[in-house]
């Protein structure tokens, strides 16, 4: 079986096949990680270029393991130490890099749709490792996997998305991935920073976070984005965590057990207290390693390598 897609730019496009052949695929090599020998040759002949355009400590780290454990070679490329900062555009880098032969682009740009426009100009697969506010669906994904692995099937499950979802391309690749798998939605937050007309994707709205822990079986907490905020959407830190925020007192207030899950960086004490992080409610750290795993289907799938 192969992907209905030559990039993997979003989980807007995927099919449920897509998503599902991407898991049984991760399923083995969660295997080979696992393993005393942690690599297999698959990409052994594939040159990937990751392409780096804004910050990251688990996306960037993640591929750069992926495509190891895979026997890719890699190169890593960084705008603060390239000629970005001398005026070069991104078709005119992308095409460089390209013309000494390189066959994937992981690309992570702070410009919503960059990915896109880069797909439409060079011949390379491109996969988004997050672009602006709009989709990061290798975090999706990876998401998505980690609460299958907990529950079992996604079918039916109430997952509540909280935080600062109108600045999350976590938030809308999360909604797209588990809406295609059968769960059930609710985003919560304050108003301010949830966007108007979300419901048309099919989710449940609520401002009272507590609400939503209450309903949920898995609650996915997301960072308060200060740096795309042009004028402030909360009066300040200490009041959202007071009235947004997730602690472990309201996690031990719940009726039952709930998954707490976190895509990172946390801001430790604004949407989520450390207590409630490191507690045994959290599988912030699961996400992490399986995220290494879903990267090396997705390598493998895009290259070509099951067909
Ligand atoms: N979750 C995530 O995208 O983290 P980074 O920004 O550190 O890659």
């Amino acid at each position: 079986m192969a992907l209905s897609t030559k990039h993997l730019l979003g989980i807007k496009n995927l099919t449920k096949q897509d998503i599902e052949l991407i898991f049984q695929t991760a399923d083995n090599f969660k295997a080979v990680l696992n393993r005393p020998i942690k690599k297999v040759p698959s990409l052994r002949d594939t040159t990937i270029v990751n392409l780096f355009y804004e910050n990251s400590t688990r996306t960037r780290i993640s591929f750069e393991l992926a495509e190891k454990r895979l026997g890719a070679d890699t190169i890593n490329f960084a705008t603060s130490s390239s000629s970005v900062s001398k005026g070069e555009t991104l078709i005119d880098t992308a095409k460089n890099i390209l013309s000494m032969k390189v066959d994937m682009v992981v690309m992570r740009h702070n410009v919503s749709g960059a990915p896109h426009f880069l797909a439409n100009h060079i011949d390379a697969a491109i996969i988004n490792a997050g672009d602006g506010t709009n989709e990061h669906p290798t975090q999706a994904l990876l998401d998505a996997y980690s609460i299958r692995e907990q529950h079992k099937s996604l079918q039916g499950k109430k997952i509540a998305i909280c935080g600062d979802i109108m600045h999350s391309r976590v938030a809308l690749s999360n909604i797209y991935c588990l809406k295609k798998l059968g769960a059930e939605i609710t985003v919560a937050g304050p108003p301010t920073l949830i966007p108007k007309h979300i419901d048309s994707l099919g989710v449940h709205v609520t401002y009272n976070v507590q609400e939503a822990l209450e309903w949920c079986d898995v609650a996915n907490i997301l960072r308060i984005q200060l740096e795309r905020q042009n004028t402030p959407l909360f009066s300040s830190l200490r009041e959202y965590s007071l009235y947004y925020g997730v602690n472990k007192k309201m996690l031990d207030s719940l009726k039952k057990e709930i998954t707490l899950m976190h895509p990172g960086p946390i801001n430790r004490g604004v949407e989520l207290s450390s207590d409630a992080a490191d507690s045994h409610h959290s599988i912030i750290l699961n996400q992490v390693e399986n995220g290494v795993a879903i990267r090396m289907a997705i390598l493998y799938l895009l290259a070509g390598k099951n067909e």
